[in-house]
């Protein structure tokens, strides 16, 4: 079921693929989407809680029993076979996201979705010889980042404003990640209504100068 703006967004990213991992998956909405869909053979779903991971058993039941679907209540990667051709990671913190990848492996092909904490996310991605092929910002009440590329070795060349806020963000300048700088404006306009210490001060009118940069495309 796809319950939400965020889970849609995250499925439209979603490639076809043989085997598909959802690490973290808790309802399985997402793997329900790429079997249901037909947009996979197979699939492996994880999860650190034995409950979170029932419950998507419990929503995937008739493709377990077709043997095209494999639980693991495992931590991270760590019973993820490494041979998977994409792999979700959803919902949980980038510095979270960016630890499950290094304490196991890198896979393939992945699309994460880190709940804060994205520029972790980018940097480890870069820095591990990863090509980061879109990475945006989209609204469901919230926003979110949304983080999806392959392993490569290649390295790029990020600057910090696309570490920071994702380089297709800062490119193209547009649509929810505007919206999110003019709100994120306006929040610190107002903290600075309020009286608060010299340091404080001039650390908020630094950010507030980055934001405006970006939001007038001058990066
Ligand atoms: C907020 S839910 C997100 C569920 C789904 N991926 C989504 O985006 O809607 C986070 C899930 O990640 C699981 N989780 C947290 N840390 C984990 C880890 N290190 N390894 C595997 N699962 C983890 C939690 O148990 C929970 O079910």
């Amino acid at each position: 079921m796809l319950s939400s703006v965020r889970i849609k967004t995250i499925c439209s990213q979603l490639d076809a693929c043989k085997v598909f991992a959802d690490v973290g998956c808790d309802h399985g909405y997402c793997t329900e989407y790429m079997l249901k869909n037909g947009l996979c053979q197979r699939a492996v779903i994880s999860d650190i809680s034995a409950p979170s991971l029932k419950k998507a058993q419990t929503l995937l039941a008739e493709y377990e029993r077709a043997g095209m679907l494999d639980a693991v209540c495992c931590d991270g990667l760590e019973g993820i076979p490494e041979s998977v051709d994409e792999v979700l990671i959803a919902g949980m913190g980038g510095r979270e996201i960016a630890q499950i990848m290094k304490r196991s492996f890198i896979p393939e092909k992945f699309v994460l979705q880190p709940m804060k904490n994205s520029e972790e996310v980018r940097r480890f991605l870069v820095g591990s010889g990863c090509k980061i092929v879109s990475d945006f910002t989209f609204r469901d009440g919230k926003f979110y980042d949304l983080i999806k590329g392959e392993r490569t070795g290649g390295k790029e060349a990020y600057t910090e404003e696309e570490f920071a806020f994702g380089r297709d963000n800062i490119r193209s300048g547009g649509g929810d990640f505007r919206e999110f700088i003019r709100i994120s404006m306006e929040k610190i306009a107002t903290y600075l209504s309020d009286g608060m210490s010299e340091e404080h001060r001039a650390e908020l009118n630094a950010r507030l100068d980055r934001l405006k940069r970006i939001y007038h495309g001058n990066v």
